[in-house]
């Protein structure tokens, strides 16, 4: 007899003459006469009551069934007479898989999530996390489902390259070199030559400039895998491993890439909202009161657009008295983000046409000559979940961009080949997929979305 999941078995119709169920404890009860076990086998919020009748085959070996063992039981499944559930299983037959003992870190009050982090090889044990962790699955698919219905392909983009996409420098080394003793030219520096791929490589920042190689080959194009950055950032929405999702369009413009971004996050969350509805109960409930009217705002009604200089007389104009000043040229900082989002419009914003200076070098000039074809999309709470552009199709302007940026043609002879053969308007963007869970979900930080947190001065399990 193959096991049932609870998820199931508490979906049930009818009554069971038999079920096998697998599990670990959350709580036991003992009676004299009797115990009841609630068992959790990570299929649903909800745990399974079983009860236990003197008598049953294991009940005298069945001390060790505590907190945090894994057990089976055999039973039937029966209407409850108790509160909080409508069934529960009648054990027959009763065993210990695995003990946990007195050591077990997780009981039955309330943890931080703090303290949670230092234990995260069981924290998917507990009910927020293990919600987390299933939004997190159903949302990765309502991805892959919303791209693969209109068409898109997915592509494999590397994880090792030797390009930085975002210019930024914030690239971690990937090497076999002797780091003791690494073989030096005559200037002295280290000689990446003699590297293991004969040049220096990192850990990709962005899929997206070889996303583009495909989006100018199949036509729309997506990207979906981890990506690294050495960003020295110690906030709550900053990982140094994060997964994205980069979408890329062949014969596209800015404004058609700020029409996909809005529907994509309102297409996701409004699937998740659906398939996850039990699991986001909880969020609703115990982690952010205002969350689903929030996201029900968010699926229902379109995004503010607007011109990043208009963002900024906004701001100017605002009366408040921000930490870091506003100026045109300047980057928008999390407080006038939330200005924006939270405050003077009360929903998600579309930022666009950014300082050409700001930006790296694949953005579109615009005609201003001050400004590229840049987007970025802000949502209440989080600030940026998604940055975009419509990329320099125009070779001259790209040769002189790479230029100004201080990036080597040769390095990229690739990339600007795309220019000379068959070139055409494209655009994309990028969006964080943990930043996205956060805002699904209300968890306010990015370490307690990702099951294994990377962060400046962490890398444990
Ligand atoms: O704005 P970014 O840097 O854009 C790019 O990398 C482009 N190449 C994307 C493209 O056009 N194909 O990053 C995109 C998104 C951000 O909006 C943010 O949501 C997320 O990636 N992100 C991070 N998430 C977690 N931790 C970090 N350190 C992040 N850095 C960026
Ligand atoms: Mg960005």
């Amino acid at each position: 007899m193959t096991r049932q999941l609870v998820v199931d078995l508490l979906a049930s119709e009818s009554e069971r003459e038999e079920v096998l169920v697998k599990g670990w404890v959350r709580t036991r009860r003992d009676s004299k006469t009797f115990f009841f076990l609630e068992i959790n086998d990570g299929s649903s919020l909800k745990s399974l009551q079983i009860v236990v009748n003197e008598g049953v085959p294991g009940y005298d070996e069945s001390k060790g069934i505590t907190t945090g063992a894994a057990v089976s039981v055999k039973g039937r499944l029966v209407a409850s007479q108790g509160k909080g559930q409508s069934w529960e299983v009648q054990a027959v037959e009763l065993q210990l898989i695995g003990a946990a003992d007195d050591s077990f870190p997780l009981q039955k009050k309330r943890h931080s999530n703090e303290y949670l982090r230092e234990i995260a090889h069981l924290r998917p044990r507990t009910n927020l996390f293990g919600a987390v962790f299933r939004i997190r699955s159903k949302l990765a698919f309502a991805i892959h489902r919303f791209f693969q219905d209109r068409k898109f392909f997915y592509v494999h983009t590397p994880i090792v390259t030797a390009s930085d996409c975002e210019g930024a420098g914030e690239l971690f080394r990937v090497t076999t070199l002797d780091t003791e003793n690494p073989p030096r030219g005559e200037d002295g520096k280290i000689d990446y030559s003699q590297d293991f791929f004969g040049k220096s490589t990192y850990l990709t920042v962005s899929g997206q400039l070889e996303g583009e190689t495909y989006a100018t080959a199949l036509g729309n194009i997506y990207t979906f895998g981890p990506t690294f950055r050495a960003e020295n950032s110690h906030t709550s929405r900053h990982a140094s491993e994060f997964w994205m999702v980069e979408p890329e369009m062949a014969f596209c413009d800015l404004q058609e890439d700020m029409t996909l971004a809005e529907d994509f996050v309102k297409s996701v969350i409004a699937e998740v909202m659906e398939s996850c509805s039990a699991d986001l109960e909880l969020f609703f409930n115990f982690v952010d009161k205002e969350l689903k009217q929030r996201l029900e705002f968010v699926v229902s009604r379109p995004f503010k657009r607007l011109p990043y200089t208009e963002a900024i007389e906004l701001l100017q104009s605002s009366g408040k008295t921000f930490e870091h000043p506003v100026q045109w040229g300047v980057n928008l900082q999390s407080e006038h983000e939330r200005y924006l989002t939270e405050e003077h419009f009360k929903c998600p914003v579309t930022v666009y046409d950014y300082p050409k200076t700001l930006k790296p070098f694949y953005m579109r000039a615009n005609d201003d000559g001050k400004t590229v074809a840049a987007m970025d999309v802000l949502v209440p709470g989080i600030g940026e979940i998604v940055g975009g552009s419509q990329r320099e199709e125009r070779l001259e302007l790209l040769l002189e961009n790479m230029k100004q940026h201080g990036i080597s043609e040769d390095d990229y002879w690739w990339y600007v080949d795309l220019r000379r053969y068959g070139s055409v308007p494209h655009a994309g963007f990028g969006l964080g997929f943990e930043r996205l869970l956060m805002f699904v979900t209300g968890v306010t930080n990015i370490r307690d979305v990702i099951p294994f947190p990377r962060v400046p001065g962490h890398a444990e399990f």
